[in-house]
């Protein structure tokens, strides 16, 4: 194999790449970021690497989850606290259900650049350049906000290492305290259409945090239930950023992506002589790559060598994007491939990116029976197969955004235009993230008790 330095990416074929028009303030840009303190450490990584190694043996579940496209208009405290908490909310119901640790990564402090099927975008006879996140360009449809600004980067910087900073705090400051993450979900449960159901769950999680008080298991002196580890994540298309933001580590001397714990690379951007798979396989974070359902078995397996060669446990999480009804077609040939060529692997399941409509009313849409349709496909291949389903990987927000189809209070395509507020694709509300959570939880708990499936997962 080639050997890799964090500029080697510069010599391979790359896609979704932006056209920078001033290449000297770009070269500027990259030097000044060279000098700026790493976002997240190496330590934090390996420690990430190994919770998800517990998820590739079947002993923990993965939550990740946050918007499409972060936005710099959107840099405020309450977007990040919602957000943060609704995923706690999830994580609670999903630990019980699965009685397993759940693995939390947001979808947070980084994701910024965002790759598109066409280069160009024309409204109303006028042609521009796509937007392509907040890092790269602006979303308004004129020709200055389109234009690729280098200066961006460092804004986008910036405001990952502020949210960054508020997710640690509210991870252990006491935001995140089991008792008052499960008081919230219990204002969500009676607010349900569907609170009956999901009844049941949150009793039992009441009566167990009771019987752990009685035991002397409290916020005070247990830091299991007054803290949680929440984990950053952005997918890995912006390389002069990512490589400006790689640092050696001096405990172990290799090189780690800063930015953020977990890169992924996009489903656009996986060719395996490509430049985003040249750049990722040389830093030691914990990986992740979308499979979609042009994937190729043995493309597959050639991937998972050369971005885990020593094939480690953690080092890769596969993250399933088929759409609803093309899971059993294209799953289960993966899944094999996989297991026949013994590679370490965590699967996800993003029930999103496969999922997305254009309602009547031109709105990019998901509907939400599609989305917990593919995640209960994505359960029983895996069950089928003999594999674990590790997690799910969910496009979201904390505010009560219309933007996803269904859902207990029904959203419709005419409600769509009430709160659409999303920079690229439609996120779940806070009530269909945790909706989604309760109806996951009762699949695990189907799996852990050897049911099978759970008997009934629709929504309505
Ligand atoms: C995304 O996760 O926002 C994305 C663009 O996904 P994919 O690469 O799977 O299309
Ligand atoms: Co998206």
């Amino acid at each position: 194999m080639r050997s890799w330095h964090p500029g080697s990416w510069r010599d391979m074929p790359i896609r979704q790449v932006p056209d920078y028009p001033d290449s000297t303030a770009l070269t500027a840009m990259e030097a000044k970021l060279a000098k700026f303190p790493p976002l997240v450490f190496a330590g934090e990584a390996r420690r990430l690497k190994d919770s998800l190694a517990a998820a590739s043996r079947g002993q923990a579940f993965v939550l990740q989850g946050g918007d499409c496209a972060e936005s710099f208009s959107d840099f405020n405290a309450n977007i990040i606290r919602d957000s943060f908490r609704v995923l706690l909310q999830m994580a609670v119901v999903l630990t019980f259900g699965g009685g397993l640790p759940v693995v939390k990564i947001g979808r947070m402090a980084g994701q910024f650049a965002k790759p598109r099927s066409s280069d160009v975008e024309t409204a109303n006879g006028v042609t521009l350049p796509s937007y392509r996140g907040d890092i790269i360009n602006g979303p308004d449809f004129t020709a200055e906000a389109r234009v690729p600004d280098p200066s961006r980067m460092e804004f986008a910087y910036m405001q990952s290492a502020g949210t960054l900073n508020l997710l640690r705090a509210f991870a252990t400051g006491g935001y995140a305290d089991l008792h008052q993450v499960h008081r919230w979900n219990l204002g969500f449960v009676a607010r349900s259409p569907l609170a009956d159901r999901y009844r049941d769950l949150s009793t039992r999680i009441d009566e167990t945090l009771r019987f752990m008080a009685a035991c002397g298991m409290n916020s005070s002196n247990a830091p299991q239930i007054r803290e949680t580890e929440f984990y950053t994540s952005h997918e890995s298309l912006l390389l002069p950023y990512e490589e400006a933001l790689t640092r050696t580590d001096s405990t172990s001397g290799d090189p780690y992506a800063c930015s953020a714990h977990f890169l992924w690379i996009g489903d656009r951007t996986r060719q395996p002589d490509g430049a985003h798979v040249e750049f990722l396989r040389g830093v030691k974070n914990p990986l992740g790559m979308k499979v979609g359902p042009s994937m190729d078995p043995a493309e597959l397996v050639k991937l998972t060598e050369i971005l885990n060669p020593n094939n480690e446990p953690g080092r890769l999480t596969l993250i399933s994007r088929m759409g609803v009804g093309k899971v059993e077609q294209k799953l289960p040939a993966l899944i094999r491939a996989v297991q026949r060529a013994g590679r370490e692997v965590v699967w996800l399941c993003d029930p999103m990116h496969g999922n997305t409509i254009k309602a009547a009313n031109e709105y990019k849409t998901r509907s939400f029976d599609a989305i917990l349709g593919e995640v209960k496909q994505f359960f029983d291949v895996h069950q089928a197969e003999g594999s674990w389903a590790g997690g799910v990987h969910v496009e979201m927000t904390g505010q009560d955004v219309t933007e996803c189809l269904g859902g207990a209070h029904r959203l419709s395509e005419t409600d769509l235009s009430t709160n659409y507020a999303t920079s690229c694709d439609p996120r779940l509300n806070a009530e269909q993230s945790l909706e989604l959570a309760f109806l996951v939880a009762e699949e695990l708990k189907a799996r852990r008790l050897g049911l099978g499936a759970a008997p009934q997962v629709a929504a309505q």
